[in-house]
């Protein structure tokens, strides 16, 4: 009935959304049934958001729904009403509720005390939604992700790099994690992931050796604005020709975007692989549309 976080699905799960989501892009503009006809959702975000916003916005309506769109300024949430209370509230008028925020608690909250759909559309801990989006890429651009190495170089314990453990783990593909000491995953958390599908290192050639997807993104996340301390420690880990010419014959590069051109990827490596990476974005769309179509089914 939700989508909060790729830790709590499950392989049959990932991999019965990403076939959907090969449907949805294959029949766009010509869905035999329209899920959500009559149905109206909430987009509840208290961060930025240009791909995740206007996918779900369109998705909805693709799908036969309506959509509103709540900033946590239009509501009295950012006036300090708790998350449960928006929940019942919302619970009683809309029928499904995509939310952007730092705390998952958030979520999970929302979740159970509104009974409605609820889909993490990225918060602290994950971004389950762009994780189908780059394994539907991973999957058009390379047959499947099955014996495949995919690297992933940048901030090792941020949204993206967990929901990517999570999927090495159910989907049973290799993830090389690389990352500076401090900004790798802590022991609680590998731990509780508990798999050895997941190699995590300092050393950012280790990862990109043999490595057939080369995957990074932003090194200080939203909310971490103006961490220059953090921001230091990732210079050897920038996405550059240099480091890619270890990677496997045909890799394909990966960013969820927005990219710090010069950061964590170099303009040219950026606009040398623009095919994949955008396509990867549009794919937010397909895959979301899977996820929408398959929790108002269950
Ligand atoms: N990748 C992603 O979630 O982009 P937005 O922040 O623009 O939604
Ligand atoms: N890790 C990034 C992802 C942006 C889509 C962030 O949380 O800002």
């Amino acid at each position: 009935m939700n989508l909060l976080s790729i830790e709590q699905s499950s392989a049959t799960e990932l991999q019965a959304l990403i076939d959907l989501a090969v449907e949805m892009k294959a029949t766009r503009g010509a869905h035999q049934t329209l899920p959500l006809t009559g149905q109206t959702w909430a987009i509840i975000f208290t961060k930025a958001s240009t791909r995740t916003r206007v996918s779900f916005e369109v998705g909805v309506r693709e799908l036969g729904g309506n959509v509103m769109f709540l900033s946590k300024n239009d509501i009295q949430l950012g006036r300090g009403e708790p998350i449960k209370d928006t929940a019942r509230v919302l619970g009683r008028m809309v029928h499904g509720a995509i939310i952007r925020t730092f705390d998952q608690q958030d979520v999970e909250d929302f979740a159970s005390y509104s009974g409605i759909p609820t889909i993490n559309a990225l918060t602290d801990e994950e971004h389950p939604c762009q994780i189908l989006a780059d394994l539907l890429t991973v999957r058009e651009k390379l047959g499947s992700w099955e014996g495949k190495r995919i690297a992933f170089i940048g901030d090792g314990d941020n949204n993206m790099s967990r929901s990517w453990m999570w999927a090495a783990k159910y989907l049973g593909f290799d993830l090389v994690v690389a990352a500076p000491e401090s900004c790798l995953p802590p022991k609680e958390f590998m731990d509780r992931l508990a798999t050895d599908k997941v190699t995590l290192t300092t050393d950012p050639v280790e990862a990109a050796k043999g490595a057939h997807v080369i995957n990074t993104d932003v090194w200080l996340s939203m909310g971490q604005e103006g961490q220059a301390e953090k921001e230091a420690l990732f210079s050897s880990y920038q996405i550059k020709r240099e480091l890619l010419s270890h990677c496997a014959e045909d890799f394909i590069v990966l960013h969820c975007l927005p990219a710090y051109r010069g950061k964590e990827i170099t303009e040219e490596i950026l606009e040398e692989h623009a095919d994949t990476i955008f396509q990867q974005a549009e794919n937010r769309l397909h895959a979301q549309k899977a996820v929408l179509a398959t929790l108002v089914q269950k």
